[in-house]
């Protein structure tokens, strides 16, 4: 049986209320389909609707107009608590700051997506201490974040996405915080989640040479989507994309 998309978005709109008043429209007719193992980019400048996007596909807020799909299923009018439940089934996150609890162990943090599933803490224990090997973080299980690395805590945000056994990955600039070297290191090793474990990524950057890394790219501008396709040879090709948008 063919399996459905990962993420459909049909016309999707998100207009945020402004305090001082009045209304700004953040996303316009956002439409596309994540098929189950690409790897996607979100590229575009600082204020172009990145964040927004990802995070309706994240499930952390819901758009103003339109359909959203995830797997088939329309979530586009769920409750907060349905969202909840749904993210953590379907998706893992990967933040630019990692978001570890500071006060908790390596092995602790990984286990946490687990303890909503109610899954005993043998079990718990077990799929924690396999993604800390996937990440080559085993010896590491009883530090606490502080006691690691950049690049090694984003290695524990990336167990931790994975523990749940995901659909989706959601990446949210993973590099920003990290020297290029690390920076490389966290990108060659979601290539390989993506290629040899059939992981569906998505990634937000707004680095081109960051963005090569995955096989599409999405470049969003003033929220609109501008271009939708192969990475290009040439940054050049996106940055030309946005005049359609400019000439509106
Ligand atoms: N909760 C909110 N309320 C009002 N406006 C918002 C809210 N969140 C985002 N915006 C506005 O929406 C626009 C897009 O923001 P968004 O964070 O999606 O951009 P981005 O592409 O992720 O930028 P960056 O590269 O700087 O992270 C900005 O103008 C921002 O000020
Ligand atoms: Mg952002």
């Amino acid at each position: 049986m063919k399996q459905p998309p990962i993420i459909s978005m049909k016309k999707i709109c998100k207009v945020f209320p402004l305090e001082i008043g009045g209304e700004q429209q953040v996303l316009f007719d956002i439409s596309f389909t994540i098929n189950p193992g690409e790897f996607v980019a979100i590229m575009g400048p600082s204020g172009s609707g990145k964040s927004t996007c990802m995070n309706i596909i994240g499930a952390l807020d819901s758009a103003t107009s339109g359909v959203y799909e995830l797997y088939g299923k329309d979530i586009t009018t769920l409750f907060p608590d349905e969202l909840a439940k749904i993210r953590n089934e379907y998706i893992g996150f990967v933040f630019q700051n990692f978001n570890l609890l500071p006060k908790r162990t390596i092995l602790d943090n990984v286990m946490l997506p687990l303890m909503y599933r109610g899954l005993p803490i043998t079990e718990r224990l077990e799929r924690a201490r396999e993604m800390l090997k996937l990440v080559n973080l085993e010896k590491f299980e009883s530090y606490l974040p502080t006691q690691l690395s950049g690049g090694m805590k984003q290695r524990v945000a990336i167990a931790r996405a994975l523990a749940g056994n995901p659909k989706l990955i959601l990446a949210d600039e993973p590099t920003g915080a990290l020297d290029s070297k690390m920076g490389n290191e966290i990108l060659k090793f979601f290539k390989k989640l993506n290629k040899d474990l059939g992981i569906t990524i998505v990634m937000i950057t707004h680095e081109f040479e960051i963005a090569q890394y995955a096989n599409r790219v999405i470049h969003i501008y003033d929220g609109h989507i501008t271009y939708d396709g192969a990475i290009p040879k040439n940054e050049s090709v996106l940055l030309k994309s946005e005049q359609k948008v400019r000439k509106q």
